[in-house]
């Protein structure tokens, strides 16, 4: 069996919408919630359920193997292949709680969010702080300011900054942050970068080299087209080095492949990243779905994706201008995410619109958070504006 047997074999561009598992009729506009399901990867992760009758046929070596090839797809996709740097976690807040567990923090220093951030990225700061008495501060644009203002101003005006910790646009409507100004920033203060990029790695790419974050974290099953549980952990050459797991698990200790340890010695960790491995991503069919939508993703080339959700998000920009709505854009939002500005008198109206007409999306904040995937035309987005402008 070649090792790369496992993955599903990708769709061509030109069949992109044909590729998904949405139902017919819907015009599917939550992909910051959950990824479309690809067909490839649902087909393949039932037969990865029917193989789990027979789990001897599948040599613990192989599955070893599946974790190295998911590995590398991820690393050579999305971050320069630096195949050492990435370690496999469950979630986007065990990520997190590693970058919190050994970036220092002292009393009285503080640790910058934005405001409204997404929970994962904040509950484990504000832990952290209680813990050694250090202070959250969160960046919030006044009217008119940019994300990355705020940021910035923020920044410059903190004393005894630790941490950084930031996305690259906000899950609420897309808005953009400019890392390429952050990260600077942030370095020229002192303090940590910790990236979590769960709502854009997969459409916006990453400049490791240019950013020299500490950790960069991302969910797998939203822009990557993969399972629940299997996130993305990057770790940046010192803390690879340096870094302690919050766990403990065999997995990411070297003698694990032949399962001696004994109690007098502590076995070395597993090279680069690999330390943070967590306990339980060793799981066939978690890593067939991650694979699955990352080599489809391989396939289409992410700029084509950013290409493609940035024209569905301008068509509805141009539209919501043609129907007079040029208020209930959001100024700044990220190719493949934005919010819909709906006045508070009309969302519930405008919610029901689209509830009724299978267009599904979610509130949040104050408007609905629209975030098109490629089944998505640009006929069907411009249809959304105009069920919104008569609701
Ligand atoms: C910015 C951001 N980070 C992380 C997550 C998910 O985090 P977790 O894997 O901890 O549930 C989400 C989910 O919506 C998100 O929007």
């Amino acid at each position: 069996m070649r090792p790369d047997d496992f993955i599903p074999t990708p769709v061509d561009w030109a069949r992109r919408q044909a590729a998904f598992a949405l139902p017919p009729g819907t015009c599917y506009l939550d992909g910051a919630s959950d990824g479309p399901r690809l067909s490839g990867v649902q087909a393949a992760a039932h037969a990865a359920i029917e193989a789990e009758a027979a789990p001897w046929q599948l040599p613990h070596a192989a599955l070893l193997e599946r974790v190295e090839q998911t590995r590398r797809l991820a690393a050579g996709l999305l971050f320069g292949g630096d195949v050492d740097g990435l370690a496999m976690v469950p979630s986007a807040a065990y990520g997190l709680a590693t970058a919190a567990h050994n970036l220092p923090l002292q009393r009285g220093a503080a640790v910058l969010v934005l405001a409204d951030q997404f929970p994962s990225n904040l509950l484990v700061w504000q832990q952290r702080c209680a813990q050694v008495g250090a202070r959250v501060i969160a960046a919030r644009p006044a009217s008119g300011q940019s994300l990355t203002d705020a940021v910035l101003a923020r920044i410059q005006d903190t004393p005894r900054l630790a941490v950084v910790t930031l996305p690259h646009c906000h899950w609420h409507d897309g808005r953009l942050l400019d890392l390429d100004r952050i990260a600077p920033a942030a370095h020229a203060a002192g303090a940590a970068l910790v990236l979590d990029l769960s709502q854009s790695l997969g459409v916006l790419p990453v400049a490791l080299a240019r950013w020299q974050p500490d950790f960069v974290i991302s969910v797998g099953y939203k822009w990557l087209l993969g399972p629940k549980g299997l996130a993305w952990l990057w770790a940046s050459p010192r803390w690879r080095r340096e870094g302690v797991p919050i766990e403990h698990h065999w997995g990411a200790r070297d003698p694990a492949q032949v399962w001696t340890f004994t109690s007098d010695a502590l076995p070395p960790f597993m090279p680069g990243a690999r330390r943070f491995d967590a306990g339980g991503i060793v799981d066939p069919l978690r890593l067939v779905m991650a694979a699955g939508g990352l080599a489809q993703l391989r396939h289409w080339g992410l700029s084509r994706v950013a290409g493609a959700l940035g024209e569905l998000t301008s068509a509805l920009d141009a539209a919501l201008d043609a129907h007079g709505l040029s208020a209930w854009k959001t100024p700044g939002h990220a190719p493949h995410i934005t919010g819909l500005r709906v006045p508070a008198d009309r969302l519930d109206a405008v919610a029901a619109a689209f509830a009724a007409q299978q267009v599904i999306c979610i509130r949040r904040g104050s408007g609905l958070r629209l975030a098109p995937c490629l089944r998505v035309s640009v006929e069907q987005m411009v249809r959304v504006v105009e069920i919104a402008a008569s609701a």
